[in-house]
């Protein structure tokens, strides 16, 4: 496929792409103190590293229990214990805040007539409450969890899920992540890649030369 030929498909990741992965603690930041930035960034770090170690070693367990796991260990360090506010944190990232500009950039793909997919680590139930909750469901074609395959992003097989949805090749799929080590898999599989740099991060894993960077969803649309 040319550079600039139409993709047959635009896929997002989920956490962090189209979902705050913030704004579980946001909303209790108060019972959590000044420590709930921080809090939020090491449940987040250590549950993408569980599920990093358990697919080095071959093992699986599903997102919604390293999700789990990870907040306990968070907790721990920041000494927390609170069951109640477990439990509400729980919740809340189940119903996490979709970015503003989410739907909006969903509504234009599908507006020119772009397949749309979400290819996430997430467990299946997780993504239907978070589809739910951000209003993205009307607005998607599918919704891919890596659950069946019980391996995380970045192993290849997995974005292979988006090709065989979509019945295309991998450059024919644009893979949108404002994960770096998920954008760098799903460049190095083939897919033609955005980085979604919010926070305006240095590049790494090379996607200053394999990816297009944009700094929001909404900008997507214009460098497709
Ligand atoms: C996702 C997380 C890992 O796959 O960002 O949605």
């Amino acid at each position: 496929m040319p550079a600039h030929a139409v993709p047959r498909a635009v896929v997002f990741d989920a956490y962090g792409t189209l979902l705050d992965v913030h704004a579980a603690v946001a909303r209790h930041a108060a019972r959590i103190g000044p420590q709930a930035a921080a809090l939020s960034a090491l449940w987040r770090a250590r549950q993408i590293e569980y599920s990093w170690i358990l697919s080095a070693v071959g093992d699986y367990e599903p997102f919604i229990e390293l999700t789990a796991r990870a907040l306990d260990h968070a907790m721990a360090v920041h000494g927390v214990a609170d069951a109640a506010l477990r439990a509400d944190l729980l919740a809340a990232y189940r119903r996490l805040d979709a970015y503003p500009d989410a739907a909006a950039t969903l509504t234009s793909l599908c507006a020119r007539g772009l397949g749309t997919a979400i290819l996430s680590n997430g467990s299946p139930e997780m993504l239907v409450d978070a589809v739910a909750a951000g209003g993205l469901g009307a607005l998607l074609d599918a919704v891919l969890s890596v659950d069946p395959l019980r391996r995380y992003k970045p192993a290849p097989a997995i974005y292979a899920l988006a090709t065989e949805r979509f019945a295309c090749t991998p450059a024919e799929i644009a893979f949108v992540s404002s994960n770096p080590w998920d954008a760098y898999g799903a460049a190095r599989f083939g897919f033609r890649v955005f980085w979604v740099n919010r926070a305006g991060a240095p590049a790494e894993y090379g996607l200053d030369r394999s990816a297009t960077m944009i700094a929001s969803l909404a900008a997507l649309v214009d460098a497709l």
